[in-house]
This record gives structure tokens, C-alpha cells and sequence, in this order.
């Protein structure tokens, strides 16, 4: 073993790097772009000073961290989350973070009320509230202002903390709340607020990072606090026995049961219906368009001039075997493919010729056209969205993406010359 390596419950692990209350992070015990984080079965509320211990905690916090970044990465989240590590780890791109808590919250509850004293408990926040708070247990994390952070110009492999940094983070604790709440909306739980963290990678790029389980936010079954399942079922304990603390890990426990489905497999199908071979090249734009928004595709080829019976099989084929469905579709000349497929569904339609072949654009009252393929592709995944939160998940990932993407360019060109004025 080459020196610096160690071997913990079983698991090469490199030297620790940090110790925290609930974690400890070993370096990666061969890659220097990684490291490992592991979880204790640990549990603290109130900066520490209350702190137990519960078997099998660290277990069921990384399972439940893995299913919420796997779902976030699914979605297109950029996060440190490699992959996982026995049953107590998992594999992180290696930061350097940035000591701050992002919390964002639909509901007060919680410190927000004690901090905002006349705001009614359960206020809801549209948009949801954004706080950010400097992680110093000593002084009890006080709370920061951005003109704080960016004051206090961190820098974190090699990348200084300002306001376009920020504005980054922001947005993505954002995002995540929105996709998380969405997707445990499916299990019938109301997320009421999370905090998260983010760190700066070796490359210098900003990552989600830490760990999200149920330390991590206010999670209510049916809406109902009564029912709560998160850490504050153990933070209201005066007196921890046993069982309370038995009850704290049934609670975990049913919490990461539900992420094991949560990520939907083929619950929407775009179906690209084309008039013609010719067609093909136009459609296959669509369907580009579609799988880089994360839809699943088919494309069909049907005459709906030289076989509409065969037209109107494969419509109802499709109607029968899924319901979040939408037809794409392609027709060069006439468009009357369009025109009778719209005519025969009461599923979404959107037709999209190609402009080029001299169709006609000219459609029955009530049926129109997008001629642009990637609209087509866009307004299919909008409608979709409305009964996928992954759908839904994906196209908000990609709109952030965009919003980061232009941010670092500007940065750029700001670095490469025309900075004196501002
Ligand atoms: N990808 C990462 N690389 C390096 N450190 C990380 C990464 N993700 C999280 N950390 C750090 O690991 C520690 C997690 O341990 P934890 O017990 O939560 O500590 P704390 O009590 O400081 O919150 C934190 O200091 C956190 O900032
Ligand atoms: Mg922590």
C-alpha cells in the first residue's frame, strides 16, 4: 500500500483532510481530483451541543445523500457527487468550501421566526426566501448579507468569491429547492425549507456540495407538521431515550425508502410522426432537440394521404400504452398528416413542417404550426413537464446551465479588457 493509504471498515481511504460533527473527509486514496466522504452515525442539533449517537445512521444518511444527488445529477445539477462507496461513503470531486449555509425555505418555520418577529409561522414564500448564514458554530452560524461574502473575497482554488459567484449559487440553491420540492410533491410530502453548500473543485468550478439528507431539511408527510420525518423530530427532544432515538431512525429510514423509486422510468414518450422518409432529416432535428432535453423519442414514418388507417393504428397504439404523450409532427407539401392526426387525438399535437419542402402552413381553424424544431422540441417538454417533475427538472436544469454559461462568458470578456469602467 502506498503510504498515505489507509484501510477503514474495509475501504481504501487516503488521509482525513476534515473532521466535522457528522462526517469525516479522507482524501481520495489514489486520485487527487477526488476524495471520500464518510458518514457517522451521528446525529447533533444546535451547533453540537446536543449529539448522540444512532446505528446504522451513516448507513441510511449516505444512501439517502446518493439518491438525492443521483436525482439532481439526472436533472443536469453540476455536484461533487461521483459515485458511491460502500455502504457509508461515497466518492466526491475534492473542494475547497466555501464556509457558507444557503438556505432556502417555501414556509417559515424556525429560526426565520424568531429572526422576523410579527411574520406568521407557515408564511409563504413565492419565491422562496433565500438566506445565506457563515458556518462558525462558536458564534452559533450568524447570518450574512452577499455584500458580506463578497467582502470577505474568499478564495477557493483559485477562483475569488464575488458577486457573479454568488449570483451562481443562488440561482442553483434555488433550482435544487424547486426540483426537490417537485419530486417529493410525487410522495405526497411538502418540503418546507434545506439548506446546502457549495464548493470550489480542483478545476475551480463551482459545485453543490456536502451532504443533502435529513439532517438537511424540514420534510412534512401529507403537509402535516404532526407527521414531520426530518432531524427536527430529534432537535424537539428534551430527554433522548432509547426509543426516541429508535423512532429518529425509523423516521430517516422511511425518508430514504422513498427516494428508492423516485426517479420516474418512462413516464412520457414524444412520438415524431413523419409523412415521408424525405421527412427524415427535419424530424431527427426535433428529436435532437428532445433528447437533449431529456424526453424520450420515437420516430414513426406514416402516410396519412396513402395509409390512414395505418395513420391512425399507431396513434392509437401509443394512446394505449402511455398517457403523458405527445405527437411531433412532420409533412412536407400538403401537411395533411398534421392536420388529421390533430384531428383524431385529444393528446397534444404539435405540428412542425418543414418550411423549406413548400408546405402548406395554412391549417384547419384551431390547429396551428411551430416551424422551428427546436421550439417544437422546447414546447413538447413544457407540456410533458406539467405531469413529470424530471421533465419538469430538466428543462429548469438547462434554463440555470444557460444562466451560468453566459455569466462565466461575460465574466470573460470583462477579464479580457473592457473592465476599467465598472
Ligand atoms: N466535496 C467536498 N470536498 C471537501 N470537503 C467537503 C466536500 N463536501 C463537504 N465537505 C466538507 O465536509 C465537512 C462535512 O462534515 P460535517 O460533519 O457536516 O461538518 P460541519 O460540522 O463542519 O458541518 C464540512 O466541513 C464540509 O464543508
Ligand atoms: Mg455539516
Amino acid at each position: 500500500m502506498s503510504s498515505g493509504a489507509y484501510i477503514v471498515e474495509g475501504y481504501k481511504v487516503g488521509e482525513i483532510l476534515n473532521e466535522g460533527k457528522t462526517k469525516i473527509v479522507y482524501d481520495h486514496p489514489s486520485y487527487r481530483k477526488h476524495c471520500v466522504l464518510w458518514s457517522k452515525d451521528r446525529i447533533t442539533a444546535g451547533n453540537g451541543v446536543k449529539a448522540h449517537d444512532i446505528e446504522g445512521k451513516g448507513e441510511i444518511s449516505n444512501t439517502t445523500n446518493g439518491q438525492v444527488f443521483q436525482l439532481l445529477k439526472t436533472a443536469g445539477i453540476s455536484t461533487h457527487y461521483v459515485e458511491s462507496y460502500g455502504s457509508k461513503a461515497f466518492i466526491a470531486l475534492k473542494c475547497q468550501m466555501l464556509p457558507i449555509e444557503w438556505v432556502i425555505r417555501r414556509l417559515a418555520f424556525g429560526s426565520f421566526l424568531r429572526r422576523n418577529v410579527g411574520v406568521p409561522e407557515g408564511y409563504r414564500f413565492s419565491p422562496p426566501k433565500q438566506e445565506t448564514f457563515f458556518k462558525d458554530d462558536a458564534n452559533h452560524d450568524p447570518q450574512w448579507s452577499e455584500e458580506q461574502i463578497v467582502s470577505a473575497k474568499f478564495e477557493l482554488n483559485g477562483l475569488v468569491i464575488g458577486q457573479d459567484e454568488i449570483d451562481i449559487m443562488r440561482r442553483t440553491a434555488l433550482v435544487v429547492f424547486e426540483i426537490l420540492e417537485r419530486a417529493w410533491q410525487t410522495k405526497n410530502c411538502t418540503l418546507v425549507d434545506m439548506k446546502v453548500e457549495f464548493g470550489i473543485d480542483v478545476d475551480g468550478n463551482i459545485v453543490l456540495a456536502d451532504i443533502i439528507d435529513s439532517d438537511c431539511w424540514r420534510l412534512w408527510p401529507s403537509g402535516d407538521k404532526r407527521l414531520m420525518v426530518d432531524k427536527e423530530t430529534y432537535h424537539v427532544l428534551t430527554d433522548v431515550t432509547a426509543s426516541d432515538l429508535d423512532t429518529v431512525k425509523q423516521n430517516f429510514t422511511w425518508v430514504s425508502k422513498q427516494l428508492d423509486d423516485i426517479i420516474p422510468q418512462k413516464d412520457h414518450l414524444v412520438v415524431v410522426l413523419m409523412g415521408s422518409a424525405s421527412d427524415t432529416r427535419h424530424s431527427e432535428k426535433i428529436a435532437t432537440s428532445c433528447r437533449s432535453l431529456g424526453l424520450n423519442v420515437v420516430l414513426r414514418v406514416t402516410s396519412a394521404h396513402k395509409g390512414s388507417e395505418e395513420t391512425l393504428r399507431i396513434v392509437r397504439k401509443y394512446e394505449s400504452v402511455i398517457q403523458n404523450l405527445i405527437f411531433v409532427v412532420v409533412e412536407g407539401r400538403s401537411n395533411g398528416l398534421g392536420a388529421v392526426v390533430s384531428g383524431s387525438t385529444n393528446y397534444p399535437v404539435i405540428n412542425c413542417p418543414p418550411v423549406e419542402s413548400n408546405s402548406s402552413l395554412n391549417f384547419p381553424s384551431e390547429l396551428g404550426c411551430i416551424l422551428n424544431p427546436e421550439a417544437a422540441a422546447r414546447h413538447a417538454a413544457t407540456i410533458l413537464g406539467l405531469g413529470s417533475f424530471m421533465v419538469w427538472s430538466k428543462l429548469r436544469a438547462k434554463d440555470l446551465n444557460s444562466f451560468i454559461t453566459l455569466k462565466k462568458a461575460d465574466k470573460k470578456l470583462l477579464k479580457e479588457g473592457s473592465s476599467d469602467w465598472i
